[in-house]
Parts: structure tokens; C-alpha cells; sequence
């Protein structure tokens, strides 16, 4: 039997998880201060739920999904998946808690893994973080704008070149004549159309757009973008306003669909120059029919999701690696409670602190110290003891002083406070304490 981890899934340890916890955390922190609540959907949902939004002929349903079955109990004939995308949870979520009709105007973040059964390759794996928005009861195109300005926010914060690429799709009123006419330029140059092709033109022509095959061909395709109708138009031309008010480096892709079924006008993606294959680091747009298309009301919905992970491959994971502030070394027994006391000291000051094991001698513990790149090694045996002071060793000179034990916890916060942090200033908060 083998008990090795499955295809397309990963284990994440040290600075890889800490490195996707750090970005999860700065765009918690950057929701929260445009005051989007947290939301915790379950991983399991209903099939049908992803069959009426994401889309029957997406990708994700027909190939994708994930299918959960007890090994004791059928299902009761209702297929579970694992969800491959956290928006029709949000929104199944929203109208379950019936604030469609009560409440509708909300906004929420949420993060954790999704499950897609697809070809893994770098930046592309069968569970991925990602961490979403979702705005409800705003039809504005400030609303629109506003979501890819929290990703620019984040851009900015982890000092990260991305570039936004949008492209609207128009509404239930003007999409039907775009529809039409890439049907028509699709039936006109079917036989230059990949088999793919000649299969979507029929369920779902929009995504002939996508095709990977037929890039070249697609550019004489219609595009959405001078379908839209006036209000479409005025939509689409106030996000660009308000993102170039913003700052917000973009451009019009008018190839761009997206592989899910449910937005309408904005769509956009987020592309990274640095990450390979798989460049789209965040992705999202208007989804204005699917409360209603979900049992709820007609609310209006909008929103994104970023590829943790794959924002994570725009970043070095080395250059978040942390060191420990400090090793303590004990020598014996009173000694060894003494640096657990002090330890707690130093940690009540932010510092990083990991105490060794006092079974071990000096020098096996002075290595364990270098292995763990720890800044100093504080020395405290009987003689310290006696004497109120503890040996301060700086590993990286290989110099040591005596240092009084009512100086050192204050001495090392300072030390602390004029070295470099992890890249890039202004770090919340709550990052603060743990470089
Ligand atoms: P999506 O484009 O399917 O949109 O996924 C969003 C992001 O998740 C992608 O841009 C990518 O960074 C990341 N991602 C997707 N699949 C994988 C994978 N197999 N491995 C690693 N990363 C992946 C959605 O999921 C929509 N729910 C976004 C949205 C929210 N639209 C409106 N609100």
C-alpha cells in the first residue's frame, strides 16, 4: 500500500506554508480595512450548485470536479463534490441566510483550499488556495473597480509587477447578439476549428475565445466589446476611468471570457510576467444573474479570487524564511526553568524565541542554535545563575558578552526592532512580531 501523498496535491512546510499564510494575511488585512466581513463556507457542497453557476459545459463540471462518496452510506442519490471554486458557495451561503431579501447589500472575504482535477504543472494543482471577495447588492461600476484595486493594493504590498487585463461581456440584453455572431463566424470557419471548437461552438460559443489551439484564427472573431449595449458601454467605460484614476496598470483583452458561466459585463484576470504557464495569479468579475439564477432574488454580485499559490510563485519563499531572535541554553535544572521564564520575557517583546532542550550539553546545543540560524544563543548555567547575568552570543560574529539579566530582554527587543524585517515595509501588524 502506498502512503505517499496523491498527484497535483502538496504538503507545504516552513516558509512555502509561511510564505502562502503571509499573503493570506496581508489580503485579510486589506479586505478588512475596505470592510468586507469574513465568510466560512463548507469544501463540500451539492453538485448541482457548481452544474447551475460555474456552468454545466464548463471545464470545471464536466472534468473537473471532485465527487465525494461516503464508503458507508450512499449520498441519498445527491452527488457531493468538493468545491473547485468558492463563489456559488458564497452565494448559495448568502441566499440560505436569507440576506437576498432582507439585507442584500454585503461584502465578504473568504480563503482556503479548492479542489479541480486537472493536469498538474507548475502553478497549477488539484487543491489550491485561493482567497476571494464577493460584493452583493451593488450594481455600480465603482463596485468593480474598487475589487481590482484591493488586488492592486496587495500588488503593491508585496512589490509584485502584475498587470490587469478586463474586457466586458455585456448583459442578458446586448450578449445574445455578441453570442450570435461569434456562432455565425464560428459556423463559417468551422472546418479551420480544432475538434474542441466544433464541440463549444454548439454549447457554448464564448469560449471559442479561450481556445488555445485557434489563437490566430480567433483574432478575426467578433468581439464582445462592440456588442455592448449603451449602459454596458458606460459601465465598462467608468471601471477603465476609475481604474486609470487609480493607478491600477491595465489593459482591454477582448479574447478574454473566462471558463466559468456566470459573469456578465466586467471580466477580468490578473497576470503575472514571472510565473510560467499558469500566469493568471487572480481572476473575477460581475456575476449580476446568479443570485437569481440560484433560487434568490435579483441581486446584483461581483467579485474575485486570487491564486494564492500561485502569487506565491512570484515570490521568493527564501526571502521569508525567519530566523529566531534567540536560542536559549540551559545548563541544568534551575537554569532551565529560569530561560523558560525568560523566555516567555522576550516573547511578550515580539521576539522569536526558542528554547532548547536542556538535556543536551553546550555544544550540542551551540549547533542546534547555528542550525536554527538563531541571531544570539543565550547562555545561562549555575555560574549566570549566581551571578544575575546570562552569556549574550552573537552566532553570525562568534563573539560573546555577559550581559545582566535584567538588560537582555529589552537589549535584544532593541536589536530586533533596527534589523531587517522581511521584504517590504509598512508590514501590519500583525505580522510584526514574526518576521
Ligand atoms: P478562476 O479563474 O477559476 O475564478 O480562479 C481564480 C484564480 O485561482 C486563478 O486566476 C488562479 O490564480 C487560481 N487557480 C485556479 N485554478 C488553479 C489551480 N488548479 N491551481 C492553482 N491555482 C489555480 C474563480 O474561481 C472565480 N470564483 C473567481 C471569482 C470570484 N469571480 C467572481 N468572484
Amino acid at each position: 500500500m502506498q502512503l505517499t501523498k496523491l498527484r497535483g496535491f502538496r504538503d507545504l512546510l516552513g516558509a512555502d506554508a509561511r510564505l502562502l499564510g503571509i499573503i493570506e494575511a496581508r489580503a485579510r488585512s486589506i479586505a478588512e480595512r475596505h470592510n468586507v466581513a469574513e465568510i466560512r463556507v463548507p469544501a463540500l457542497e451539492r453538485l448541482n450548485l457548481y452544474a447551475r453557476s460555474t456552468g454545466e459545459t464548463s471545464d470545471i463540471v464536466e472534468k473537473q470536479l471532485y465527487v465525494v462518496q461516503r464508503s458507508s452510506e450512499s449520498s441519498g442519490g445527491v452527488d457531493q463534490v468538493l468545491r473547485p471554486e468558492g463563489t456559488p458557495g458564497v452565494v448559495r451561503a448568502y441566499i440560505e441566510a436569507g440576506l437576498d431579501r432582507t439585507d442584500p447589500e454585503q461584502r465578504y472575504f473568504y480563503s482556503g483550499p479548492m479542489f479541480r482535477y486537472e493536469r498538474p504543472q507548475k502553478g497549477r494543482y488539484r487543491e489550491f488556495y485561493q482567497f476571494g471577495v464577493e460584493f452583493f447588492g451593488r450594481s455600480d461600476a465603482a463596485a468593480d473597480a474598487e475589487l481590482m484595486v484591493m488586488i492592486d493594493e496587495l500588488r503593491r504590498e508585496l512589490r509584485l509587477e502584475l498587470n490587469f487585463e478586463i474586457n466586458s461581456l455585456g448583459d442578458a440584453r446586448c450578449r445574445p447578439f455578441f453570442r450570435q455572431a461569434l456562432l455565425e463566424w464560428g459556423r463559417a470557419h468551422l472546418p479551420q476549428l480544432c475538434q474542441d471548437c466544433h464541440q463549444r461552438l454548439e454549447r457554448n460559443p464564448l469560449r471559442l475565445l479561450d481556445c488555445k489551439i485557434d489563437v490566430k484564427l480567433t483574432e478575426s472573431a467578433p468581439k464582445s466589446v462592440d456588442y455592448l449595449c449603451d449602459e454596458c458601454r458606460a459601465h465598462f467605460d467608468t471601471v477603465r476611468e476609475l481604474l486609470a484614476n487609480g493607478g491600477v496598470p491595465h489593459t482591454i483583452n477582448p479574447r478574454l471570457v473566462r471558463g466559468l458561466d456566470y459573469y456578465s459585463r466586467t471580466a477580468f484576470e490578473v497576470i503575472s510576467t514571472g510565473v510560467g504557464a499558469q500566469s493568471a495569479v487572480a481572476a473575477g468579475g460581475r456575476y449580476d444573474g446568479l443570485v437569481e439564477a440560484l433560487g434568490g432574488a435579483p441581486v446584483a454580485g461581483t467579485g474575485f479570487a486570487i491564486g494564492v499559490d500561485r502569487l506565491a510563485l512570484a515570490l521568493d519563499a527564501a526571502e521569508f524564511e525567519v530566523r529566531p531572535d534567540a536560542a536559549l541554553i540551559a545548563l541544568g535544572d534551575s537554569a532551565a526553568r529560569a530561560a523558560i521564564q525568560l523566555s516567555a520575557e522576550m516573547r511578550g517583546r515580539g521576539l522569536r524565541v526558542e528554547v532548547l532542550s536542556s538535556e543536551r550539553g553546550l555544544r550540542a546545543q551551540l549547533r542546534r542554535a547555528d542550525k536554527l540560524k538563531a541571531r544570539y544563543a543565550l547562555i545561562i548555567g549555575e555560574n549566570e545563575m549566581a551571578g544575575g547575568v546570562v552569556q549574550l552570543r552573537d552566532l553570525a560574529q562568534s563573539t560573546q558578552q555577559e550581559v545582566p539579566r535584567a538588560e537582555v530582554v529589552e537589549r535584544l527587543a532593541a536589536d530586533a526592532v533596527s534589523s531587517p524585517r522581511f521584504p517590504g515595509e509598512g508590514v501590519p501588524s500583525e505580522l510584526r512580531t514574526t518576521r
